[in-house]
């Protein structure tokens, strides 16, 4: 008898395999601009690491893994990764990076395994593409992020909506779980099993039931308990992305599968693929640096679902239209984008973001350094030029255009920069 392929495992070829590798190109030439570094990391990976990240509640952790003896019997259990984020905070951890050098910027490619349900669009082995940021607190960042992922859907030529709510963070989340808590053991009788044995360990599970739906959109929401920094946060990302021409939904019930978030949690959606309907998905983790033995590292980022990207482009009617071009690059970062003052950073998201579509890789500055620390860290990822916009060059359609290497400074017109830019990098 021949032997055939395993359940959830896919052969791909012809279309679907021309379709995954252009997206992860696509991905790689995106992630690039935004200046993340690859990564590349092991398949597998302590069982522990999935137990203290992804959560003991979650499906993945509870359910899905692939685990087994690294050695001979009786020897420590190993998991075929079935995330990408848990190996990239470990190797953050483990390279002393949290302590030496913790602002970050990392992309992975590769494949994840889950033992769930297969059917389309969920496969028991997939492929990744992600983004992981360390060492960024600002709300500009989670919405940097969104914008990316903005780019990546212009490049497919795709319609995709990004919901999108905030979980919240160690000051304001006891209060939501305890409400959680509270509201749980007043509708005990109506909890499916999986409920209840999460409960007491990962009330926010509760928000995620997929047997009595109708329950879960009565309980409490978290956007009802943020902090005040919450909500400054979260509003600040939502203004940000709007200003950015990103349409977001905010989306009170959305929680993730995943213990680790905090604050900002989205999932960007496919109307063209059916159930499995969430074709990146990411947000906030501002703990989990901490939690598996690190340095208070904050942290951030997003995967895309390749299968299920590459589901969306063969189904949706426009699919293939190349509105954003991106050329291929030798490694340097062009220029650090320093915005000053609220106006200036929404403005200067956009310059930053023209700036990548002309084909430069450009760094967004964190907003809440200061001027000397982000030069610092100008130099020190060895970007050739400061691009600085303030209030004053905000309504001169102009920006300073500060050459690092030979301390020369001036005002561009907004529509010469990358040409101001290209030009001196070329001469060189
Ligand atoms: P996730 O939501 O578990 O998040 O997975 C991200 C994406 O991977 C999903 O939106 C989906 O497109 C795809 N995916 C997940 N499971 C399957 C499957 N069984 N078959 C096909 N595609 C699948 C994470 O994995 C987080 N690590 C994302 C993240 C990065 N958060 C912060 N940084």
């Amino acid at each position: 008898m021949a032997i055939t392929r395993v359940r959830g495992f896919q052969d791909l070829q012809g279309l679907p395999a021309s379709v995954a590798s252009h997206i992860e190109l696509l991905c790689r030439e995106i992630a690039q601009t935004y200046d993340f570094r690859e990564i590349r990391l092991p398949l597998v990976e302590r069982v522990e690491l999935f137990q203290r990240s992804s959560g003991e509640t979650s499906d993945i952790v509870e359910k899905q893994m692939y685990v087994f003896p690294e050695g001979e019997e009786g020897s420590a259990l190993v998991a075929l990764r079935p995330e990408g984020t848990p190996g990239v905070v470990r190797a953050f951890i483990e390279t002393g990076l949290d302590k030496r050098d913790p602002e970050q910027r990392f992309f992975y490619s590769g494949p994840m395994f889950r033992r769930e349900r297969p059917q389309k669009g969920r496969y028991r082995q997939f492929n990744q593409f992600g983004v992981e940021v360390f060492g960024r607190t600002d709300a500009a960042c989670d919405a940097e992020l969104l914008v990316m992922i903005d780019d990546l859907r212009k490049g497919l030529g795709l319609k995709l909506e990004t919901q999108i709510n905030s979980l919240g963070c160690h000051r304001c989340r006891p209060s939501f779980r305890e409400a959680l808590l509270h509201f749980g053991r007043e509708h005990w009788g109506e909890l499916c099993d999986d409920c209840h044995s999460r409960m007491e360990r990962n009330p926010l599970r509760l928000l995620d039931c997929k047997v009595d739906v109708k329950l879960a959109e009565s309980a409490p929401k978290s956007l009802d308990y943020l902090c005040e920094e919450c909500r400054a946060h979260f509003a600040t990302v939502r203004e940000l992305a709007a200003a950015a021409g990103v349409e977001l939904i905010v989306n009170p019930r959305l929680v993730r599968g995943l213990d680790y978030y905090t604050r900002t949690a989205f999932e960007i959606l496919s109307g063209d693929v059916g159930s499995q309907s969430a074709v990146v998905a990411g947000g906030r983790y501002d703990g989990l640096v901490e939690a598996l033995g690190g340095s208070p590292v904050p942290g951030i980022g997003f995967a895309v679902g390749v299968e299920r990207l590459s589901l969306a482009v063969e189904s949706s009617p426009g699919g293939g239209s190349e509105e954003v071009s991106f050329s291929s690059f030798d490694g340097r970062v062009d220029a650090v984008l320093i915005a000053l003052g609220d106006a200036a950073i929404r403005h200067g998201m956009g310059v930053a973001r023209s700036l990548r579509k002309a084909g430069l890789r450009v760094e967004f500055s964190a907003p809440d350094r200061r001027m000397k620390a982000l030069l610092q860290r100008a130099a020190k990822i060895g970007a050739r030029f400061a691009v600085i916009v303030g209030e004053n060059e905000l309504n001169r359609k102009s920006v300073q255009l500060r050459d690092l290497e030979r301390s020369q400074q001036s005002e561009v017109p907004q529509e010469q920069l990358a040409s101001a830019i290209r030009g001196v990098s070329a001469a060189t």
